[in-house]
This record gives C-alpha cells, sequence and structure tokens, in this order.
C-alpha cells in the first residue's frame, strides 16, 4: 500500500511539472490532450474562401430577407423604423389610457403628399400579401388559404367597424383566436397594413 501511494505521489508530481497547472503561461506552445474548440477555423472578413464556390468568405445576405432592427426602407425616418417603445398615437394607436383613435399619425406626412401615401399604400399591400393574407385572404374577406385546412371564424376586414388606432393594436397585440402579428413588422410597416385594409374597405363597397 506504502509503494502505491508513493507511485500516486511522484505521479501527480510528474504530470504537474509537466502540463502545470490550469492557467499557466508558457513561452512554448502547451501540450493540449483535449483541445475543446479552443481553435477553429475561421475566414477573416472580406478574405477568400474555397469553401464557397463564389470563392468569397463573406456571405451576402439572403434575398428578400430583413434582419430584425434594420428595415430597408430608407426613405422614412428613424422612428417609423423602429418598433414602438413611447405612448403616442404612432406608437400605441392610444388618443388616451383607454381610447383608441380614428386616422392614420401625422408623423407619416400624408395630407397633400401623394408620393408619400403611394408609398405606403404600396408597402401596406406587399406587407398584407405576406403578414395578413394566409388568413384573411387578398380581399380581406376571412377566406384565406387556411380556411381550406380548417381554420374557422377569421373576420371580415371589410366589415369591421375598428378605427385605424384599433386595427393598429389588432395587428400588434392580436385579439381572439389571431395571435401578433405586428412585433417585427416597424411601426411603419404596421401602419402601412392598417391604411391597406382601409382601402380594402372602401374598394369592398
Ligand atoms: C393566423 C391567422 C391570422 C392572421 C395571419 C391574421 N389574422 Fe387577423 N384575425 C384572425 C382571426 C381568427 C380573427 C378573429 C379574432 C377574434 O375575434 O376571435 C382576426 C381578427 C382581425 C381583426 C379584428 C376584426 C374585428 O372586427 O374584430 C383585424 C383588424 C385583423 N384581424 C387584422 C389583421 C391584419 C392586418 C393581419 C396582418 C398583419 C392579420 N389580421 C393577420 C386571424 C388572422
Amino acid at each position: 500500500m506504502r509503494y502505491f501511494f508513493l507511485t500516486y505521489a511522484f505521479l501527480i508530481v510528474f504530470v504537474i511539472s509537466i502540463f502545470g497547472c490550469h492557467g499557466d503561461k508558457f513561452s512554448n506552445t502547451p501540450i493540449r490532450i483535449f483541445p475543446d474548440m479552443d481553435d477553429q477555423d475561421y475566414i477573416g472578413a472580406q478574405s477568400k474562401s474555397d469553401f464557397f464556390s463564389d470563392g468569397m468568405g463573406s456571405r451576402k445576405p439572403v434575398a428578400n430577407t430583413n434582419p430584425m432592427g434594420h428595415s430597408q426602407n430608407t426613405e422614412v425616418s428613424e422612428e417609423l423604423n423602429g418598433y414602438g417603445n413611447k405612448t403616442t398615437y404612432l406608437h400605441t394607436g392610444l388618443i388616451n389610457a383607454t381610447n383608441f383613435g380614428k386616422g392614420l399619425p401625422e408623423e407619416l406626412d400624408l395630407k397633400g403628399n401623394k408620393e408619400n401615401t403611394t408609398a405606403l399604400l404600396t408597402r401596406g399591400q406587399e406587407v398584407y400579401n405576406f403578414k395578413c393574407a394566409v388568413c384573411h385572404s387578398k380581399s380581406g374577406d376571412g377566406k384565406g388559404i387556411v380556411t381550406e385546412h380548417g381554420f374557422i371564424g377569421i373576420a371580415d376586414l371589410r366589415a369591421t367597424q375598428l378605427p385605424e388606432g384599433s386595427i393598429y393594436d389588432v395587428i400588434v397585440n392580436g385579439k381572439g383566436k389571431m395571435g401578433q402579428q405586428g412585433r417585427d413588422l416597424t411601426l411603419y410597416d404596421r401602419w402601412a397594413v392598417v391604411a391597406y385594409v382601409k382601402m380594402l374597405q372602401e374598394a369592398a363597397k
């Protein structure tokens, strides 16, 4: 037994003398039994790489994607490109603590500005078609593709009596069976959809 402890103690001293303690600094490259993920292949920014067929190390953003927090709409203000954290009508659709407002926020600068109005509605149609039409259908009648798969009770948007501020709120917070749709839409995109829904209503009259 004595020899066992002696050998054991000797082994410990031997191992430490060769490998050192964790965190020790060496001038030579240390021997690493378990390299874990200390060293990994990487490509420097803007460098070449044979890994991809086009030879570029850096990747381009995937087409038609919009990274969170980076709306590509350069035509509108920073606030409209944001995601809403204030209590104004633009951010909440509320005119006071409990009431939703009518009309579109003045920050959209639509009065007498045809260009802005057209741009807003064009964007509204785009967002509506990819965000809402699966359920509400392109015309807004509530008979989107999901109704063919058993989802019933979808509101007819052409008939809704809700004011603009309230439609905005439904987009952001959802309502009944409809989940939140607007958390990943910028303020501009949400109001664009509101304007487009209003236009669908007018068109159905
Ligand atoms: C997953 C399906 C689905 C999607 C996607 C969806 N909705 Fe809805 N929406 C519903 C359902 C279901 C209701 C009915 C909710 C209830 O009252 O139970 C509803 C209700 C509404 C209402 C309220 C109508 C009223 O008179 O009460 C509005 C406004 C509305 N949706 C707008 C939108 C807009 C704008 C979008 C796109 C940004 C959208 N919805 C996306 C399913 C959906």
